[in-house]
């Protein structure tokens, strides 16, 4: 009987040194050491020994029931390890694996395009102001010296707009330039001026590749004593060498605007060709970029300022054409339609 007990101990720690999870674990335990096991029984069957036999079994029977149970509870936790290892293992995330990069956003090739031409005028001491889009057609017409009925009239074709009750009377219109801010900043601040106006202005005009009803502009204005053609010249000079290169050339010539005189169109040699002719260029060599001229003696007269003691200068440009031409753009819808595609070639 002793010989069967050990032979029993040595079958078990054999069999569950084999075991490899907690279920087997289960039967392993139920099978050598449940009821109907057979140490169970031999424990059982100890009173049918005769007593002097008793005591020795009985003592070896024990220590095999404890050592089996010590032997599968330290295998169950040993397995339970195990098992948490794998676990472990199988969930482990390499924290030094790059992560997914995050899109940044960027500015729209006018905002950028707008921001650039805006500090180059900053840079030169001009302030940045902005004003409203529904204007007055005394301040879009009337006071920039482009009376009603005045044929120049026709140059700006006009959305006007219902003002609403209870306003002075006048006309109301969505401004089609940024030009009337020159006169609302005149009106409400004393020279030495000098300002930049970047803004929206609309034209009840056909949409095609270079025109658009809502588009861009930025007005520029300086009023002091003494100020002539030659610091106009001086000004936007250095704006184009700022915008399109230090080595760009400029030209000037005689344009017409109501509110400035004299006036003039100016124009930087193309900076594809460099002035030797090509398609950007229509083969001309040079390419207009604003309208500008001398602040006109009745816009200054129309404001109460003496316009024999202050004399000033005005531009106007439309930075969608300024980033059409600096960045190869043909179409001036583009900047609407709202396309990544396009938008995400300009990491400006
Ligand atoms: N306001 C003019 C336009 O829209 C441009 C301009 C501005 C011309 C200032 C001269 C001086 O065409």
């Amino acid at each position: 009987m002793i010989e069967q007990l050990e032979e029993l101990r040595a079958r078990a720690l054999e069999e569950l040194g084999r075991i490899e999870d907690l279920a087997r674990i289960e039967e392993w335990r139920v099978s050598y050491l449940g009821k109907k096991s057979e140490l169970n029984q031999i424990l059982r069957g100890l009173g049918t020994l005769a007593p002097s036999d008793r005591r020795a079994v009985g003592q070896i029977a024990n220590d095999v029931k404890s050592v089996l149970e010590g032997e599968s509870t330290a295998r169950r936790v040993q397995i339970e390890k195990m098992l948490r290892q794998a676990e472990i293992a199988r969930e482990r995330v390499d924290v030094t694996l790059p992560g997914r990069p995050t899109r940044l956003g960027q500015w729209h090739p006018l905002t950028a395009v707008t921001r650039e031409i805006v500090s180059a005028f900053r840079a030169m001491g001009y302030d940045i102001v902005e004003g409203p889009e529904v204007e007055w057609e005394t301040y879009n017409f009337e006071l920039l010296n482009i009376p009603a009925e005045h044929p120049a009239r026709d140059v700006w074709d006009t959305f006007y707009v219902q003002a609403p009750d209870g306003l002075p009377g006048g006309k109301m219109l969505l401004r089609t330039h940024t030009s009337p801010m020159q006169v609302r900043v005149m009106q409400n601040r004393k020279p030495p001026l000098r300002v930049v106006v970047p803004g929206r202005a609309y034209r009840y005009e056909a949409t095609d590749a270079t025109h658009e009803s809502e588009f861009y502009q930025i007005e520029g204005l300086a009023v002091d004593e003494h100020l002539t053609f030659a610091d106009l010249k001086g000004t936007l000079t250095a704006f184009a060498h700022a915008i399109f290169g230090p080595e760009r050339r400029t030209r000037f010539r005689v344009d017409f605007f109501p509110f400035v005189e004299p006036g003039a169109e100016m124009a930087i040699d193309c900076h594809v060709c460099r002035g030797a002719g090509c398609r950007l260029c229509k083969n001309s060599g040079w390419i207009e970029i604003m309208g500008a001229g001398m602040v006109h003696p009745r816009v200054l007269e129309g404001v109460g300022y003496d316009s024999s003691q202050y004399s000033g200068f005005a531009f106007g440009m439309g930075p969608e054409r300024v980033a059409m031409l600096k960045y190869g753009i043909d179409d001036i819808r583009l900047f609407k339609t709202n396309d990544l595609r396009f938008l995400r070639q300009f990491a400006l």
